[in-house]
């Protein structure tokens, strides 16, 4: 880690140390809240839930341990049917698996037909597409931009559109968008997923203000570096890897009390300083050269 980050992480922390145990503890309240079931369920939908190791599983898991119903869905068959069954199994909740290309234009039909007879709570946005080679912008193919604009723009645009209305319409109901910071601001070496992220924040964030009087809650979740993705984080400092678990907890306990949430004390460090210690052309700077070090560029 360079010394000006070093330098930044310490300066943010008395700040953000305090911020974060004070979301801490009003979090657990909202975990407790016998209400969650009758706000957010029966049914909530969870899209790219099937990795065993992913966030959408870690939402899925948390959620079928509130009693809350699962839609899953997911472009790989196998995986999803084994974390359905997993998940039966486990908190005897029902769970439909729902095989799905969100790229796909025409994708809503297989999906409607599916939840049509099912009050849906809760959607949760979660699913994407990036090219694990991380090319740079230019190097990265015209084809490859376009599909990961379908899945991580227009598919998110196509859920919140759809169950936004059915959720107002039902008068309750919340809708959490897994963003990344990477949409804070450039991320390089990740240019267009970090522009894809940013949609994604800026759709969350104005529909949160758009709905705040219609009883259904929006979230916008923008998790750092998470242990999802086996050895391919190896190259970033440890400290800044969060499990999880955690990530998951604190954006279900931020739902209906916070528009967004940056989970942890080192994210929310790392945020604190680059909003507020410097331009946001040194953050982008910043951040390219610790994306250049963590993916070995
Ligand atoms: N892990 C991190 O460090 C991190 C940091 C910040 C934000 N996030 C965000 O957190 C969310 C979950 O990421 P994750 O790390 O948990 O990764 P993940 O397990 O790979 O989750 C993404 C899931 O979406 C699926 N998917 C991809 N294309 C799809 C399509 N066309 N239709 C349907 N499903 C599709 C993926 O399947 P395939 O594996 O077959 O592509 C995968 O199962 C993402 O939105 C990500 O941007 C992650």
């Amino acid at each position: 880690m360079s010394k000006q980050l070093k330098s930044l992480v310490l300066a943010g922390t008395a700040v953000s140390a305090g911020f974060y145990i004070w979301k801490q503890l009003k979090g657990h309240e909202t975990i407790d809240n016998p209400t969650f079931v009758q706000k957010y369920g029966p049914w909530a939908i969870v899209t790219g839930a099937a990795r065993a190791e992913g966030l959408g599983f870690g939402f899925a898991r948390q959620l079928a341990g509130r009693h809350i119903n699962l839609v899953l869905v997911d472009i790989l068959s196998d995986e999803l049917e084994a974390r359905a069954q997993e998940l039966r199994e486990r908190y005897l909740v029902n769970v439909k698996p729902v095989m799905l290309d969100l790229g796909r234009a025409d994708f809503l039909p297989e999906l409607t037909a599916v939840t049509d007879e099912l009050e849906i709570g809760l959607l949760v946005c979660n699913h994407m597409f990036t090219p694990v080679e991380t090319p740079t912008i230019l190097d990265m193919d015209l084809d490859t931009h376009h599909a990961m604009l379908n899945i991580n723009a227009r598919a998110y645009t196509t859920l919140v559109h759809t169950y936004g209305r059915k959720m107002v319409a039902q008068r309750h109901g919340g809708i959490l968008l897994v963003s990344s910071q990477a949409g804070m601001h450039g991320t390089p070496y990740t240019g267009a997923y970090s522009a894809n992220k940013a949609f994604q924040l800026m759709l969350g964030e104005s529909l949160w203000y758009e709905l705040r009087q219609s009883n259904v809650d929006v979230l916008v979740l923008t998790p750092g570096l998470t242990r999802t993705q086996g050895t391919a984080l190896d190259g970033y400092p440890p400290f800044m890897l969060m499990d999880v678990e955690p990530v998951v907890r604190e954006a279900l306990a931020g739902l209906g009390r916070q528009h967004q949430v940056i989970p942890g004390p080192v994210n929310k460090i790392f945020n604190f300083a680059t909003t507020h210690f410097m331009s946001r052309e040194k953050a982008v700077v910043t951040t390219g050269d610790l994306m250049a070090q963590g993916l070995n560029k």
